[in-house]
């Protein structure tokens, strides 16, 4: 009855298949005694000393080697699925009907060898069948999930997720490096990039916006590693964010006040700590007749303005050909008339050019980097401009810095995985050889809660902005007590 994405000849395609992969029968999967158990992270809590183990656990090792042998039957009704199923029909086959095959083909192979599922466990196994034939097996719901942030493999047996900033690990696993190093392939194979021994990374921007990196043996050691910062629709907007406590509403409006009369501003923080989510955010202050430019290694920011122009590095070819760097796209962008340039992250030589359109008339720009502090922020930038071999004195480097920075804003993330913005700092010029820097607003940590909890609160430090006077002439208006600390 499912005719139409059957293979026309399937006795055909079997006789010409190389006898060295043979589809094992299911019978023989189903009765297969169960697997070692595989390691786990996770102690175990000790039995009572020599008793017989309680009904409860029985049951715990009933369930888990059940669970092991459909994870074989799986595997097995997979390759079954491969081989039944005519692959070029399915583009064209509606998502409906392909779940209807799928199901009808689980049915027989489960009625062939007598395995009795409940409904819900149906719907599991069709699903994860249905993700492993069409998407990206184990990985499928995970992607699909909205509250998951990050995904992080360690090879095959470990998979964590980041949800609310904390990191755990899921049982979900693949069934080996080979599922695995499939799974990695069809995802890069999709966006026309390739991932093997000789070309063993590669970081590249999936159809739905995530970014993707993976590496794979030998110089993953354990087996290959992927990491999925997800795509989100709905980026985080500055009232979410102030909702969520990440910043004040005094905040907000002094950000807002240094957005707006374009002032040069850079977003420092660790990875993962919400760095590219607040650089989106303060975008938002930016006029809508502005012409922004933005750069990026992997095109994430999703500017609200009508007037934007996105431009996206590119790296080489296997051939080591055709590289466009950020540096490239970046000195392009000063002959486009831009506005504004926003480039994602500076990491690298790119700096130079960054502080050179800072300087030179492009002020309002933005970028973030790898900072864990607005001084380290400096250094970091420093270290960029000497890396780029950049023969001049470390005090006229700091005196380019001073000139094109005005404002370091430092994300975090904390301990108990919130995301806070921990310090503004303006730079406010040179004092001798020194960079001189002035904190505006910091985050206080006050304690711990019993569950971990970080209890804290956001201060003005009492220190008056060097830019009042501009934010005034520029209309933004803000009233002295912003700057007044907590508590006084
Ligand atoms: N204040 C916040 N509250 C809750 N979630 C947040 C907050 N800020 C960022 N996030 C989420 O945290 C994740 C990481 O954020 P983001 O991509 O901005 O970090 P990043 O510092 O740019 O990371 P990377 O170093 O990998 O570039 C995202 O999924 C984002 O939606
Ligand atoms: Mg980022």
């Amino acid at each position: 009855m499912f005719s139409r994405f059957k293979k026309p000849d399937q006795s055909a395609v079997r006789a010409a298949a190389p006898a060295s992969t043979p589809v094992r029968p299911l019978s023989e999967v189903a009765g297969q005694p169960a697997q070692p158990a595989r390691p786990t992270t996770v102690a175990r809590k000790p039995m009572a000393g020599g008793q017989p183990p309680s009904a409860q656990a029985v049951a715990a090792d009933k369930e888990k080697k059940r669970k092991e042998r459909m994870g074989e039957i799986k595997v097995e009704l997979h390759k079954r699925l491969l081989d039944n199923l005519n692959l070029s029909a399915l583009e064209h086959a509606t998502e409906a009907d392909l779940k209807q095959e799928i199901s009808a083909i689980a049915a027989e192979a489960m009625d062939e060898i007598g395995m009795v599922l409940n409904k819900d466990e149906r719907a599991t196994l069709n699903q994860e069948l249905y993700d492993e034939v069409m998407g990206l097996g184990p990985l499928e719901p995970l992607l699909k999930d909205e509250t998951v942030n990050d995904i992080l493999v360690n090879g095959p047996q470990q998979i964590f997720v980041e949800r609310a900033g904390k990191l755990t690990l899921t049982d979900i696993t693949f069934k080996d490096e080979r599922h695995l190093l499939r799974i990695i392939d069809k995802i890069v194979s999709a966006v026309g990039r390739r991932v093997d021994e000789s070309n063993p990374y590669v970081d590249a921007r999936l159809a739905d916006g995530s970014r993707f990196n993976a590496m794979v043996p030998p110089v993953a050691v354990d087996g290959s590693l992927v990491s999925i910062r997800k795509f989100k629709k709905e980026k985080l907007g500055v009232d979410d964010l102030v909702r969520f406590g990440a910043f004040t509403e005094e905040m907000a409006a002094y950000l807002q006040a240094a957005v707006a009369t374009r002032l040069n501003v850079i977003v420092s923080g660790g990875t993962g700590s919400g760095k590219t989510t607040t650089l989106n955010a303060l975008s938002s202050f930016i006029d809508n007749h502005e012409r922004i430019l933005t750069i990026e290694d992997t095109a994430e920011l999703q500017l609200q303005q009508t007037h934007v122009g996105r431009m996206e590095s590119r790296p080489p070819n296997v051939e080591g050909k055709g590289a466009v760097t950020q540096r490239d796209c970046l000195r392009n962008a000063l002959r486009m008339r831009p506005d504004r340039i926003i480039v994602g992250e500076t990491r690298g030589e790119e700096v130079i050019d960054m502080l050179q359109a800072m300087n030179t008339g492009h002020d309002g720009s933005m970028t973030t980097i790898h900072a864990n502090s607005a001084r380290d922020g400096i250094s970091r930038l420093e270290n960029m401009v000497a890396m780029a071999g950049i023969e001049m004195p470390l005090k006229a480097v700091r005196a380019q810095i001073a000139s094109a920075v005005n404002l370091i804003v430092q994300a975090s993330r904390l301990q108990d995985g919130s995301r806070r913005m921990t310090s503004i700092t303006e730079i406010t010029g040179m004092e001798g050889e020194v960079i001189s820097m002035q904190e505006i607003f910091r985050y206080e940590r006050l304690g711990i809660q019993p569950d971990g909890k970080i209890i804290g609160r956001f201060t003005a430090t009492g220190v008056r902005s060097a830019f009042a006077d501009r934010f005034k002439q520029w209309g933004y208006d803000l009233p002295p007590s912003i700057y007044e600390p907590v508590g006084t």
